[in-house]
C-alpha cells in the first residue's frame, strides 16, 4: 500500500498523509479500477491525462450537495453525515473519476463504493432507531435540554405499533413529520412541525385516500379540521392557543400525557364544560364518543368539524334589535330562534348518532329533556337581551342608567355560565344558574321601573308648578296693565 501511495505524483506531504489514511478505506476493487484507468491514461498521454493521474480529496458534500445544503441550514448543522450514515471523513479519488460523479446525476445508476464503515440509507423501518441513537440517549441530549422520550413514545403510538407489529412501512416515521436533512425546530415558521403546518404534515397521508384505504381511517378528517372553529382560529387568525392535530393526538404517542383516551383531551382547555360533562350519565358510557358525540357534526361527519355555537352577548343583542325592526311584538320562540338557534341546530344534526343507544327517538324521554334544558337556557337568554335592550332604550332618554349597566354586568357572567352547566344534563343545576341570571335581570328591571316611575312622578309634580307659574304670569300682567292705566298719563295733545 505504501508503494502505491509513493507512486502518486502529488508533491504535498500533507496530502500524502491524508491519502495514506483514506486509501485504506477504499476497497481494493475500486483501487484496481483506478489503476487500470491510470495505466490507460499513461499509454495515451495528453494534457488531460496529467491531471487525471492526480488524486483529489473528496468528502460527502462533494457529491451530495443537495443533502449537504439542507443539513447546513438545519437544527443538525453541527452533525457530520457520518453520524447517521457512517463512512469515512474523506475519500482520495482520481480526478476524472470524481468529475464523472459530480457531473452526473447520482441516481443515474452509477455505483460508488462508500467504504466498509458506510451504513447506507436507512430503510423506513430503521429510521426511528437511527434517530433514537441520539434522541433516546440522555447523555447526548442533556447539553441541549431536550427530552429523550420520543422514541419510546413513538413505539406506543398507533404509528409505531403498526410498524413494529405488522412491519407496515406506510405509517409515519420520524422523517415524515420532521423531514430528513432539513429538520427545523418547531418554532420556525417553515418547520414541518410548526403548529400552522401540522395539518398539512399529517395531511400528506391522512388526506390521501390511497394510503388510508387499508386502514379504514376517513380522509375527510383533515378538511373537517380545517373548517372547524379550531382550524379557522389557528390557520386563519394564527391563534396558536387553538389545538392542532398533535395537540389532541400527541406528537409521538397516540395521546398527550395524562389522558386515558383522546376523547378526554378537550377538557385540557374547556375545563368548565368538561367538569360538568363528567357528572353526566354519558361520561359513564363506554361507547359514548364524549364531547365529539354532540360537537363532532353527526351523520356523514367524522368528529373533527367542531363548530362555534356560543354567540357573544353583544351579537345576541344586535340580533334582537334587528328582529324588533321587523317584528314589533315577537313571541318567545321567535326571539329564541332569532338570537341563538345554534345549540338546537347542533343537537338536531347529531341526533342520528345518538340512535346507537337511544334507539327510539320518538319514545325516548331523554331527548325531550335535553331540548327542555336548551329551551330553558333560551328563555333566560331572551330575558337577558330584552333587559339589555331596555337599559339602552332608557339610557337614550334623560335618565342616567350607569348603575343599572354596572349591575347588569353580573348577568353576563351568569349567561356565560349557562352553557357549561348544561353539560351536566342536570335540570336543577341549570335551573339554579338560570335563577341567578333571572334574579339580576329582575333587579335591574325593578330599578329601571323605579327610575321611570320617578320620572313620571316628577313630570306629574311639574303640572301644578306650571299652572301656578301661568296664573302668576297672568296676574302679574293684569297688575301691570292696571298700574299702567293709573300712573302713565297720555301726553297732552300739543
Ligand atoms: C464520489 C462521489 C460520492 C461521494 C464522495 C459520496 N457519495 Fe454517497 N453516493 C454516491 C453515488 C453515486 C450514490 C448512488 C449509488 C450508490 O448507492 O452507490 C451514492 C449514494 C449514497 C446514499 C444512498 C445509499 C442508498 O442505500 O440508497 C447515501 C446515504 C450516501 N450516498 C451517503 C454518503 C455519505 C454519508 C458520504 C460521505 C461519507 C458519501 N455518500 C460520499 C456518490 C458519492
Ligand atoms: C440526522 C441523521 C442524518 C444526517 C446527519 C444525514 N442524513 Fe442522509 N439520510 C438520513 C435518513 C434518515 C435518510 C433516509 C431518508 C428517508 O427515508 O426519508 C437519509 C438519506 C440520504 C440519502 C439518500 C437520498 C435521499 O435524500 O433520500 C443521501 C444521498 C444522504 N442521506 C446523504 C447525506 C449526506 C451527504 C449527509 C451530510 C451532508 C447526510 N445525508 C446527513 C439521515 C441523515
Ligand atoms: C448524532 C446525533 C443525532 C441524530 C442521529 C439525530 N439527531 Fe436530532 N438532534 C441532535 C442534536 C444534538 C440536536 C440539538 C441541536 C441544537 O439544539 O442545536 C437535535 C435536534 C433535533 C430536533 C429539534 C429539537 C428542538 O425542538 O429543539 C429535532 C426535531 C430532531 N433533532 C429530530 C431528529 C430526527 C427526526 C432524527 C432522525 C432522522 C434525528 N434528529 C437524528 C442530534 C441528533
Ligand atoms: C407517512 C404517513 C403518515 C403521516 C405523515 C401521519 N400519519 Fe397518522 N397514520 C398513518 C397510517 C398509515 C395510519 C394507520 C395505522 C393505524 O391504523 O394504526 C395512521 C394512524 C393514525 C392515527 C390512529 C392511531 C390509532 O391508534 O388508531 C392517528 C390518531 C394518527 N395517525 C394521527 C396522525 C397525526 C396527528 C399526524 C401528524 C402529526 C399523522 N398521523 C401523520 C400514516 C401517517
Ligand atoms: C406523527 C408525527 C411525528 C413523528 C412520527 C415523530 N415526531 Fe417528533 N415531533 C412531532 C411534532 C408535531 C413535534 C412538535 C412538538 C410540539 O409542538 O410541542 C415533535 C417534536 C420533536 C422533538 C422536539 C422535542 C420534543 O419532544 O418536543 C424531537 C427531538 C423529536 N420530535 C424527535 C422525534 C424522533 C426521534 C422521532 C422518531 C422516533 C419523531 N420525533 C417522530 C411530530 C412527530
Ligand atoms: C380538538 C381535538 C382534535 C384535533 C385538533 C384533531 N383530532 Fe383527530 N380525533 C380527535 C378525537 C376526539 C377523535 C376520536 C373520535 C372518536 O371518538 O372516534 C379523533 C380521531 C382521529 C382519528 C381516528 C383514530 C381512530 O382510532 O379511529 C384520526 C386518524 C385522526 N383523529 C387524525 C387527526 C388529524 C390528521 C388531525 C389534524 C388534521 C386531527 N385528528 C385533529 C380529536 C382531535
Ligand atoms: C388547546 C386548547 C383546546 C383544546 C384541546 C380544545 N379546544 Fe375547543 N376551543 C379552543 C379555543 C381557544 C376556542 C375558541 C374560543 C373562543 O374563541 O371563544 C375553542 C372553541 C371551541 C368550541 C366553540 C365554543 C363556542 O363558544 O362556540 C367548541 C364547541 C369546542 N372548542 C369544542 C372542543 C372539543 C369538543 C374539543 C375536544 C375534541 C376541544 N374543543 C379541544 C381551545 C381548545
Ligand atoms: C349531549 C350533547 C353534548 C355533549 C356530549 C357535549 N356538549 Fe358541549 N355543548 C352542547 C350544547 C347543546 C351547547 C350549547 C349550549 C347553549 O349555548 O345553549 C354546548 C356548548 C359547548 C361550548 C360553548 C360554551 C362554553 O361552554 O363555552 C363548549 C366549549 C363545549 N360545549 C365543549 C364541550 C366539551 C369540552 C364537551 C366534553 C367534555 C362537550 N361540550 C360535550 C352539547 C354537548
Ligand atoms: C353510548 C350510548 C349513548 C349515546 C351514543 C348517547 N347516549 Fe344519551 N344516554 C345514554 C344512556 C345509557 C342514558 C341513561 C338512560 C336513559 O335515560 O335512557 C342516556 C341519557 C341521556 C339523557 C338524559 C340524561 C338524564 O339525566 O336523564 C340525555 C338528555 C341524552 N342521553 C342525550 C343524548 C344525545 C343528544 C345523544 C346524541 C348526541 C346521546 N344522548 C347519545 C347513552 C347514550
Amino acid at each position: 500500500m505504501k508503494d502505491q501511495v509513493g507512486w502518486k505524483r502529488s508533491g504535498q506531504a500533507r496530502h500524502m498523509e491524508a491519502a495514506t489514511r483514506n486509501i485504506r478505506s477504499i476497497s481494493l476493487n475500486k483501487l484496481r479500477h483506478t489503476l487500470i484507468a491510470l495505466a490507460v491514461a499513461a499509454l495515451f498521454p495528453s494534457d488531460r491525462s496529467t491531471c487525471m493521474a492526480q488524486t483529489q480529496a473528496a468528502d460527502c458534500k462533494t457529491c451530495h450537495t443537495a443533502q449537504a445544503t439542507e443539513l447546513a441550514g438545519s437544527i443538525h448543522e453541527t452533525l457530520g453525515c457520518q453520524e447517521c450514515h457512517g463512512g469515512p471523513e474523506k475519500f482520495q479519488l482520481d480526478g476524472a473519476v470524481l468529475r464523472s460523479f459530480t457531473n452526473r446525476s447520482l441516481d443515474s445508476g452509477m455505483a460508488f463504493d462508500h467504504g466498509s464503515t458506510f451504513k447506507g440509507k436507512p430503510s423506513r423501518s430503521e429510521v426511528p432507531q437511527r434517530c433514537g441513537e441520539c434522541h433516546a440517549d440522555v447523555r447526548r441530549m442533556n447539553p441541549y435540554g431536550l427530552r429523550t422520550d420520543q422514541l419510546a413514545r413513538y413505539w406506543t403510538s398507533g404509528h409505531g405499533q403498526v410498524l413494529k407489529e405488522q412491519g407496515d412501512e406506510t405509517v409515519a416515521v420520524c422523517t415524515d413529520c420532521h423531514g430528513t436533512h432539513g429538520i427545523l425546530d418547531q418554532h420556525q415558521p417553515q418547520s414541518k412541525t410548526y403548529p400552522l403546518n401540522i395539518p398539512d404534515t399529517c395531511g400528506t397521508c391522512h388526506a390521501d385516500a390511497a394510503i388510508m384505504a387499508p386502514f379504514d381511517h376517513p380522509v375527510q378528517i383533515v378538511d373537517e379540521y380545517k373548517k372547524s372553529v379550531h382550524g379557522q382560529l389557528l390557520l386563519e387568525q394564527g391563534d396558536t392557543g387553538a389545538p392542532t392535530c398533535s395537540t389532541c393526538h400527541g406528537n409521538h404517542s397516540a395521546m398527550p400525557p395524562g389522558f386515558t383516551t383522546v376523547v378526554s383531551v378537550c377538557g385540557k382547555c374547556h375545563q368548565h364544560a368538561a367538569k360538568n360533562f363528567a357528572t353526566s350519565i354519558h361520561a359513564q358510557q363506554e361507547e359514548h364518543h364524549g364531547c365529539v358525540q354532540c360537537h363532532g357534526g353527526g351523520e356523514n361527519r367524522y368528529f373533527h368539524q367542531i363548530e362555534r355555537i356560543t354567540k357573544p352577548a353583544g351579537v345576541m343583542i344586535q340580533r334582537y334589535a334587528h328582529l324588533l325592526a321587523t317584528e314589533s311584538d315577537p313571541t318567545a320562540e321567535q326571539i329564541a330562534a332569532a338570537i341563538h338557534s345554534e345549540p338546537k341546530h347542533i343537537i338536531t344534526q347529531a341526533l342520528p348518532s345518538c340512535m346507537e343507544c337511544h334507539e327510539d327517538l320518538e319514545d325516548d324521554e331523554s331527548l325531550p329533556k335535553l331540548f327542555n334544558l336548551i329551551d330553558e337556557i333560551a328563555s333566560a337568554e331572551s330575558y337577558y337581551v330584552r333587559t339589555a335592550q331596555r337599559i339602552d332604550e332608557v339610557g337614550r332618554g334623560v335618565l342616567l342608567v350607569d348603575n343599572e349597566r354596572f349591575k347588569f354586568e353580573e348577568a353576563k357572567t351568569h349567561l356565560i355560565g349557562l352553557a357549561p352547566v348544561q353539560h351536566s344534563l342536570n335540570n336543577s343545576l341549570v335551573e339554579a344558574e338560570v335563577n341567578k341570571l333571572t334574579a339580576v335581570c329582575d333587579d335591574v328591571n325593578a330599578e329601571l321601573d323605579n327610575q321611570e316611575d320617578g320620572l313620571e312622578w316628577r313630570f306629574r309634580a311639574l303640572i301644578p308648578i306650571w299652572a301656578f307659574a301661568i296664573v302668576f304670569a297672568v296676574l302679574i300682567y293684569a297688575k301691570y296693565r292696571r298700574l299702567e292705566h293709573a300712573y302713565v298719563k297720555p301726553l297732552p295733545k300739543n
